[in-house]
């Protein structure tokens, strides 16, 4: 059986094709593009929904047709087109289900939507055998850039939200804490860099709702706004100062900025952890699955790994370019989905705040 998925929900045009094989040996990933509009967001210090639907536009059918080539599959060859459903930007989504749609009724297969979140949910179990009898119980944390999520998964399809963030997403207080710093888009990578030089221990930053299953990251980001005129040594007189000075990117001194870094780093870490291992043990699982663009942090992922060693439990991840936006994790999805019977209907909408459990 073989899928052919497009992923468009943010600032992303990615294309996959996967074939699922009956040796249950895992399925292979005939090819995965991803055309990264990075350059062009840079820029603004965030996505431009507008420029992101133009962009999804020029690149999704040439990425239809490189990654073809790449499989050296006919397009009427593949039983099944996808393409995530949600959630995410309404003129992006419409774009990568747009086209979906054509190909299903233009070569007759069925047309699955996917929902972004159970991309990343399901990417730690990609390279694993048994299709979706391999979806073993498990508590699975999702950090990315739009979503902090700790969910329990009891199969394929059978979800149940443990918590979320009340405010900032876990990538979005990176992506945010790195602007104030002055620091390229996306900001997670570049704050993960400088804080492989830092001391997590320097600056004292809050580890918030530790004794909740949700998470609050918009404290931890305004402290950090908060010490950055305090670390330059400019005190505020005045509140409009304040916001002036908080407005500003700041130049540290290199020792600091990796100092900084490196404890804000550590601040999500603890909280993620912490969290995810309590759920763990309170919902009695024996594995602990993570996923999203922050997953692909370094030290997040061996901290977690290590927590999860310590505490009796089993540890899955994706490996990094599973992690970030692609279009693999959403043919996987749709892969284990076709084979256990769903298909969507071609009348089904894009649904730009789709949720995973509905
Ligand atoms: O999953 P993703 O590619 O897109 C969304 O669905 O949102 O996640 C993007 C987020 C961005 O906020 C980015 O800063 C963060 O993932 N990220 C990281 C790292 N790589 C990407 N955060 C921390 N450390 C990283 N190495
Ligand atoms: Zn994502």
């Amino acid at each position: 059986m073989t899928v052919l998925a497009l992923e468009t929900s943010c600032d992303e045009t990615a294309v996959a094709i996967l074939r699922g094989r009956d040796d249950r040996s895992g399925p292979e990933l005939l090819a995965s593009e991803v055309a990264s509009q990075i350059a062009e967001h840079g820029k603004y210090g965030g996505i431009v929904p507008e420029i992101a639907s133009r962009n999804h536009l020029v690149y999704a059918p040439r990425l239809l047709n490189s990654t073809a080539m790449a499989s050296k599959i006919d397009l009427s060859d593949v039983d099944a087109f996808a393409a995530t459903g949600g959630p995410g930007l309404a003129s992006s989504l419409m774009v990568g289900a747009s086209i979906a749609k054509g190909l299903a009724i233009g070569f007759g297969k069925p047309y699955l939507a996917i929902n972004h979140l159970e991309g990343h949910l399901l990417s730690p179990f990609f390279s694993g055998a048994d299709g979706e009898a391999g979806i073993r119980p498990n508590v699975s944390l999702i950090v990315s850039g739009g979503h902090t999520m700790l969910i329990r998964v009891h199969a394929l399809c059978d979800y149940q939200v443990i918590g979320r963030t009340v405010d900032d997403a876990a990538g979005e207080a990176f992506d945010k804490v790195a602007k104030m710093l002055g620091l390229t888009y996306p900001g997670g990578p570049e704050i993960e860099k400088l804080a492989r030089n830092g001391d997590p221990n320097r600056f004292g930053l809050p580890r918030s709702m530790l004794g909740s299953e949700n998470f609050s990251f918009s404290g931890l980001k305004t402290a950090v706004r908060y010490l950055l005129p305090k670390i330059v040594g400019r005190f505020c007189e005045t509140p409009g100062e304040e916001r002036r000075l908080t407005q500003t990117p700041y130049k540290l001194d290199d020792h600091v900025l990796n100092d900084l870094c490196a404890s804000f780093q550590q601040a999500i870490i603890d909280v993620l952890m912490t969290k995810t291992i309590a759920a763990a043990q309170k919902y009695d699982v024996d594995l602990v699955t993570v996923s999203g663009g922050v997953s692909c942090n370094q030290e997040l992922r061996r901290q977690l790994h290590e927590a999860c060693g310590r505490n009796g439990f089993e540890f899955k991840n994706a490996e990094p370019s599973l992690c970030t936006d692609n279009a693999a994790m959403i043919a996987f999805a749709a892969l284990l989905r076709l084979q256990a019977g769903f298909e969507s209907e071609l009348t089904e909408e894009i649904d730009p705040n789709l949720a995973l459990v509905r």
